[in-house]
C-alpha cells in the first residue's frame, strides 16, 4: 500500500425522491439564487425539472436557466454561460444532467474568478476560487458528480482537455437513479464503459493495495451484470442503484486509493477522439481504445492483466479475458473498432497528431507516437 491523502468532501444525497431535497440544502446555504445549467431537454421530459424547479420555488430559491450544453461540451457555451452567471449575480451552479452539463458548470464556477477560463486548461492560470456547485445527476458515468475535474474541448483548436481542483469538488450532488429509467439503452452502456474505464485506469498501474485492487474487481463485475440486466429490463430500479453508486466510485478517489496515480493514456487517446469528432461519445470510444491497449501492453507485459483476467474473468491469461471484453462489450452494441466510430484509415495521422500534443501519454509506459500508430492499429 503506497502512503495517500484521502479528501472528498462532497455531500451526497442517492436514492428515488431525494431530488426534493435539494431546496432545503440551497436554503440552509444561504443561496438566494442559482443558475440552472442544463442540457438538450431530457430533464423536461423525464420529470427531473419539473421536481427540481418545485423544490427550488418552495424554498423560495430564485433561479435563471441555461440551456444547450452539448455531449462533450464545448469552451464557448461554457463562456456564454459564464457571461450570464455574472450578469445575473447568481450565488451558485446549479447543474442538471449527466457529466457534460456538470462539467460545464464545474467550469463556470471556477471561471467566475477566472482572467482567461481556458488558461486554467492549459495549465497557465490557477484555480483559486469558485462558486458553489450543485449537482442533480440524471446518468452515472464520469463520476464528476463527487470529483473535482471537468472536461472541455475547444473546438477550433481541435482540444480536449482537463483540469483539476480541489474548488470543483460540487458541495451537494443528488443521485436519484429512478431518473435514469428513460436513458437510452445506449447511453447506459456509454455511462457503463467510461466507469469501467476509470477503474481500469488505476488497475494495473501497481498490485500491492489488495483492498483497492478487491473493491475495484467488485465493481467491475457489479457494472456488467447490472448493464447487461437493464439491457432487457431499462428500469430495474435495482441495477440502476448499483450502477449508478459503482460509477460515483470509480472516479471519486475510493478506486485509486494507495495506487500510484493511475495510467490515463487511453483517456488522452480517448479525448483526442472526441476532440477529433465531437459525436463520439466519451465512454463508446473507450470500449474501443482500452481492449487494444490492453492486448497491446499484454504482449510486453501478461502479468500485468493476469490478477484481472482471473478475478473479473476466471480467466488463467489475459488474452482470453480481453476477448471476453470485446465480446461484452459487443453485446451491448457498442463500437469495438475504430472503423465502428466511422472513422477512416486516412483519419489516423491527424488523430496521432491530436494525440501527442498532450504528452507524456501513461503512465506505466510512456506511449511513443510509435506505441499510439500501433495501437490505433490494433483498434481500427
Ligand atoms: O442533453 P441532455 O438533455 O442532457 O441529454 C443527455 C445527452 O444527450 C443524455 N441524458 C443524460 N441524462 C439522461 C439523458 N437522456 C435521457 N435520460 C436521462 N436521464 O445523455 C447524453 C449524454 O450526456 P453527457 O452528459 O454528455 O454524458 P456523460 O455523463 O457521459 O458525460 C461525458 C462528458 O464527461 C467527460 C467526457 O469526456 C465527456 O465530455 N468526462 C468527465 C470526467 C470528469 N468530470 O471527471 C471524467 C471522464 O473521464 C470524462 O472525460
Ligand atoms: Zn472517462
Amino acid at each position: 500500500m503506497n502512503p495517500f491523502s484521502f479528501y472528498n468532501p462532497t455531500k451526497v444525497h442517492f436514492g428515488g425522491g431525494t431530488i426534493r431535497m435539494l431546496g432545503k440544502e440551497l436554503n440552509e446555504a444561504g443561496i438566494g439564487k442559482v443558475i440552472l445549467v442544463a442540457g438538450s431537454g431530457s430533464i423536461k421530459k423525464n420529470n427531473v425539472y419539473h421536481q427540481v424547479t418545485d423544490t427550488l420555488g418552495k424554498y423560495k430559491i430564485k433561479w435563471i436557466e441555461a440551456w444547450g450544453v452539448r455531449p462533450n461540451p464545448e469552451l464557448p457555451k461554457a463562456l456564454e454561460i459564464l457571461e450570464l452567471a455574472r450578469k445575473e449575480k447568481v450565488d451558485a451552479i446549479l447543474a442538471v444532467g449527466g457529466g457534460s452539463v456538470i462539467d460545464t458548470s464545474k467550469a463556470v464556477a471556477a471561471g467566475f474568478y477566472l482572467n482567461n477560463l481556458w488558461d486554467a486548461f492549459l495549465g497557465k492560470e490557477q484555480i483559486t476560487n469558485a462558486l458553489p456547485i450543485y449537482t442533480v445527476l440524471t446518468l452515472s458515468a464520469t463520476g464528476s458528480e463527487m470529483n473535482a475535474n471537468a472536461v472541455l474541448s475547444k473546438p477550433d483548436a481541435h482540444m480536449k482537455l482537463g483540469v483539476f481542483s480541489p474548488y470543483l469538488y460540487p458541495k451537494l450532488s443528488i443521485i436519484d437513479p429512478t431518473v435514469q429509467c428513460s436513458l437510452p439503452f445506449a447511453q447506459t452502456v456509454n455511462g457503463a464503459l467510461d466507469a469501467m474505464a476509470h477503474i481500469l485506469e488505476y488497475q494495473f498501474a501497481d498490485d500491492t493495495p489488495h483492498v483497492t485492487l478487491a473493491i475495484n474487481e467488485a465493481l467491475l463485475k457489479t457494472i456488467m451484470a447490472c448493464t447487461d440486466n437493464l439491457k432487457t429490463n431499462p428500469c430495474d430500479i435495482v441495477s440502476r442503484g448499483n450502477l449508478a453508486w459503482s460509477a460515483t466510485l470509480a472516479l471519486n478517489g475510493i478506486s485509486g486509493i494507495g495506487l500510484k496515480g493511475g495510467d490515463w493514456a487511453c483517456h488522452q487517446i480517448e479525448h483526442a477522439l472526441s476532440a477529433f469528432n465531437p459525436n463520439i461519445a466519451h465512454g463508446e470510444g473507450l470500449g474501443v481504445i482500452f481492449p487494444a491497449w490492453m492486448e497491446y501492453m499484454s504482449e510486453k507485459d501478461p502479468c500485468r492483466f493476469q490478477r484481472w483476467a482471473r478475478n473479473v474473468w476466471d480467466l488463467d491469461s489475459p488474452i482470453p479475458a480481453i476477448k471476453r471484453f470485446r465480446e461484452k462489450i459487443c453485446s451491448w452494441g457498442a463500437a469495438t473498432s475504430l472503423r465502428d466510430l466511422c472513422i477512416k484509415e486516412s483519419n489516423l495521422q491527424q488523430i496521432l497528431d491530436l494525440i501527442m500534443k498532450n504528452q507524456p501519454i501513461g503512465a506505466i509506459s510512456k506511449f511513443t507516437a510509435v506505441d499510439i500508430q500501433a495501437l490505433l492499429m490494433l483498434a481500427f
